[in-house]
């Protein structure tokens, strides 16, 4: 596939527009195509199956862009779904954001000895140990917590801002029992939480790390493209297109109020119906 062709991005909703972010710091000529599902957010309460559903459809429909890599910029779709989504399109150089975001965790405990490592992620991402099992992997002496957060991800597609009470009040009570617990570091497992960073940052004793995966995943990806000599080198912006399955004037304002990302093209509107596959119904009996 040529230099050209674009980066892949997609997530729920909002959320994986912090690692678009942290993409176009470090990758600002590639051209990215954003997808947010968000007639079908929040995942977090979904089975692995609809899940691993919803992001063979979205990357099916993407994939007549011809992409040079796809970033599953969801912790929750992570988790449940990459391995099966990597079979399913094994042609696509698709990664996640687990795994960097265990590295960045790791990497924010320093020297310390058994390092205290907390986790807030949206139920399916806890249940599936996916973080427990990939920072287990890097620091065998880690002392992990988790905590689900599921009203994190409503809260943050609804628009509310850092200082609404209910805001405050919902992320003072799913992290008391963390400090508790005592951190070193705390894991923002899912990528719609950096909306959140000044706030939790602010909640959490002084001197606790606060890490999520956005730096770590784009710095991977540069990598990866830059190995495979696929890293476009040409000066100027790359261009920045937006999918999403419902709301799209809401989608461009928090956009832009969240993540001081303008979207230069309106987002454009793809129903859910579009994106399933049209089937051609295997015939009933084979042909005499
Ligand atoms: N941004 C997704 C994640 O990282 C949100 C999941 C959801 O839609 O519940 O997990």
């Amino acid at each position: 596939m040529p230099v050209t062709s674009p980066i892949v991005v997609l997530d729920s909703g909002l959320g994986g527009l912090t690692v678009v972010r942290a993409l176009r710091k470090v990758l600002p000529a590639e051209d990215i195509l954003y997808f947010g599902d968000t007639a079908r957010v929040p995942y977090g309460n979904k089975s692995g199956d609809t899940v691993t559903r919803f992001v063979g459809e979205i990357i099916s429909y993407l994939q007549d862009y011809d992409p040079k890599h796809v970033v599953i910029a969801c912790n929750t779709a992570t988790a449940l779904a990459l391995p099966s989504i990597r079979k399913q399109f094994p042609r696509l150089t698709i990664t996640g954001v687990v795994d960097p975001g265990a590295q960045a965790a790791v990497a924010g405990v320093g020297s310390c000895t058994a390092p205290r490592i907390g986790l807030i992620a949206t139920e399916a991402t806890v249940r599936s140990r996916a973080y427990e099992h990939a920072i287990l992997h890097l620091r065998a002496d880690a002392v992990f917590s988790a905590t689900a957060t599921p009203l994190l991800v409503p809260i943050i597609e609804e628009g509310r801002s850092l200082d609404d009470p209910l805001v405050r009040l919902a992320v003072q009570q799913y992290l008391a029992p963390l400090c508790k617990h005592g951190l070193d570091v705390l894991v923002l497992g899912c990528t719609h939480y950096p909306i959140l960073k000044d706030l939790i940052s602010h909640v959490v004793p002084p001197g606790v790390a606060v890490i999520d995966s956005a730096e770590q995943c784009a710095e991977d990806v540069n990598h990866r493209l830059t190995a495979a000599a696929l890293r476009r080198t040409d000066q100027g912006e790359g261009v920045l297109r937006c999918f999403v399955t419902d709301d799209t004037p809401k989608f461009a304002s928090l956009a832009e109020r969240f993540l001081g990302l303008h979207l230069d093209i309106a987002p454009e509107w793809v129903s859910p119906e579009s994106l399933y596959t049209p089937r051609r119904p295997e015939p009933l009996r084979a042909a005499v």
